[in-house]
């Protein structure tokens, strides 16, 4: 299982790598709007903290400009993983790119027929959108298990990257399901951590010590 970190924030990321918990990360044209003046060298800068794979998404909506644009981006580093949305035109960009080596990612993914095309297609990473699904009243982890599912059937080698991850249980329902990988927003990475009776453990832990000890351990 792995977990990637879902922001263009350089902060978030330094601080969640410190882990050593963090395999890669995910950015979108929307995240990295949020963070950066000049994209590309934001995205320069994500992959010499990040020690794994990068994936930044195209702008372009035909298969032509797509390519262009994935070749482009996919120079910046060997970890750049291109995202292409799926479309008609994503797919047969994803199709060229994949026989030519270029990994990607593809993006947007909201049923399990979309998610079998692009296995088909040749996609390393696929992104289905767990929190977006649930937003409209629908099942976003179900989709998960269909995908899990066809991708065993068929032995698919695409791996399955749960995204639009809104909570914990998100991220523990989508490991259950065998997500390959979740990409979590820092703030939810973060939630992994928290129990409140952890807190209330350590805190009477502490006490218990402190009111018979004068010193911590080897002091
Ligand atoms: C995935 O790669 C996307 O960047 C992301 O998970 C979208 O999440 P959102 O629905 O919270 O915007």
């Amino acid at each position: 299982m792995k977990i990637f970190l879902d922001t263009a924030n350089i902060e978030e990321i330094k601080k969640a790598v410190e882990t050593g918990l963090i395999d890669g990360v995910t950015t979108n044209p929307s995240l990295l709007s949020q963070e950066a003046s000049d994209p590309i060298s934001h995205i320069k800068e994500i992959v010499r903290i990040v020690n794994g794979p990068v994936s930044v998404e195209v702008t372009a909506t035909n298969k032509a400009e797509m390519i262009t644009q994935a070749k482009y981006i996919s120079e910046i580093s060997p970890h750049i993983i291109v995202k292409i949305p799926i479309t008609e035109e994503g797919i047969k960009a994803t199709w060229e790119l994949s026989k030519n080596n270029i990994k990607v990612n593809v993006t947007l993914i909201f049923s399990a027929s979309q998610a079998l095309v692009a296995m088909k297609a040749g996609a390393y990473y696929i992104s289905p959108f767990i929190g977006r699904i649930d937003d409209i009243s629908s099942d976003g982890l179900k989709l998960i298990e269909e995908i899990v599912q066809i991708k065993r059937n068929y032995g698919f080698t695409s791996e399955i990257l749960a995204a639009s991850i809104r909570n914990p249980l998100h991220f523990i329902q989508a490991s259950k399901l065998g997500a390959d990988i979740v990409t979590l927003p820092p703030k939810v990475f973060w939630q992994l951590f928290k129990h409140p009776l952890t807190d209330i453990g350590l805190k009477k832990f502490l006490d218990d010590w402190n009111s018979k000890f004068k010193n911590g351990i080897g002091r």
